[in-house]
């Protein structure tokens, strides 16, 4: 099978693509033919070496994916061959032809979703999901503030503020891009490098505040927002796309009322998995029903699977990117 292969930590321009042997299922596992590939904003600093895990090279990155179960392991009956399945991976190699995985981790597909809606779907849907439900408890009568939300996790949040019915304030760069949330629901729009973010808050909150925050962005929004919010307010922590990692004065936490969460989705959907699968089941639902829908931006074949990491770091896209090998 073809891969595209990190073999030294660096550049993802020296990402490989070439032959790789074909993997095979062990016991609990299923074989399953990659329809679809997901890409987010980690697969990057994971080249990189800039990311909280670092495998050891030469490995495969990537981290949630689509496709068609074709061989199973012994002692599989959950799953039979022609599913169709999205799944997180348990230690990357999404950005493959094959890929190997442990029957506990797979969802099938609803009929009526495509591979590559099924692609875009899962990590940031599934984070913004987490975040607004178990960490934000976000309710139908409040504020939400969405950071870079024309964004991969941003945009799902968007979607899901609306599916919980919370009224929704879009943060984006550029015209096009905060235009892109509204048309996906948002109801209100701070372009946060023209206008002043505080004073924008201000303005659309009655000078009340936000309820929660939603920040996969950190940096400068980070700082503004742990000023801008609601009493009894929450502040989600999700990333750092902006670069900085921001520190926070604690005692504003005090002052205002509000905490501060941390989300990780990831480590979640392993210590928690029934409320993981809840989950899932409640995102299906809204997709069904035309709530939560993935906007897929762009296409990319595998071998170009560099462009497709260097459009979605390069702060291009609005909603997914997908590769499909
Ligand atoms: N905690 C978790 O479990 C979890 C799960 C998934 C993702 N994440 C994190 O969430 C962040 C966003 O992920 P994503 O997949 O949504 O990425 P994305 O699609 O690239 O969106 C990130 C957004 O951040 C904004 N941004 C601000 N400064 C930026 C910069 N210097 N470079 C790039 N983007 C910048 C951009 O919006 P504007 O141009 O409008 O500012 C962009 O749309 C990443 O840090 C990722 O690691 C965390």
């Amino acid at each position: 099978m073809k891969a595209l292969v990190c073999e030294t930590y660096g550049s993802v321009d020296d990402l490989v693509y070439r032959d790789m042997p074909d993997p095979e299922p062990g016991p609990e596992e299923v074989l399953v033919a990659v329809k679809a590939i997901g890409v987010n904003f980690p697969d990057g600093l994971l080249v990189e070496g800039k990311y909280q895990a670092r495998p050891e090279c030469p490995f495969v990155p990537g981290s949630e994916i689509s496709g068609e179960v074709i061989s199973l392991g012994l002692g599989v009956d959950q799953f039979a061959m022609g599913d169709r399945i999205l799944s997180l991976t348990t230690s990357f190699g999404a950005y493959a032809e094959k890929i190997v995985l442990p029957v506990g981790v797979i969802h099938k597909i609803p009929k009526s979703m495509s591979y590559e809606t099924g692609a875009a779907l899962l990590a940031a849907t599934g984070t913004a999901h987490h975040g607004l439900r178990q960490r934000g408890q976000l309710k139908a009568s409040e504020t939400l503030l969405v950071l870079g939300a024309a964004g991969g996790t941003g945009l799902a949040a968007v979607q899901i503020g609306k599916a919980i019915g919370a009224k929704v304030i879009a943060a984006c760069s550029t015209e096009e891009k905060l235009a892109f949330a509204k048309s996906q629901g948002a109801d209100e729009g701070i372009n946060y490098v023209k206008q002043d973010l505080k004073q924008a808050i201000k303005e659309l909150t009655n000078g009340l505040g936000v309820d929660v925050v939603y920040d996969p962005v950190g940096g400068d929004a980070f700082d503004v927002c742990s000023r801008s919010m609601a009493w009894n307010g929450r502040l989600l922590v999700v990333g750092f796309a902006s670069g900085r990692i921001p520190e926070l004065p604690i005692n504003l936490t005090l002052v205002k009322g509000y905490s501060v969460l941390g989300v990780f989705w990831g480590t979640f959907t392993v210590k928690q998995p029934d409320e993981h699968a809840a989950n899932m089941r409640e995102l299906f639902q809204w997709f069904e029903e035309g709530k939560v829908v993935p906007v897929v931006d762009a296409e990319f074949a595998l071998a170009d699977g560099i462009q497709a990491i260097k459009y979605v770091t390069g702060r291009n896209v609005m909603g997914k990117v997908i590769i499909k090998p």
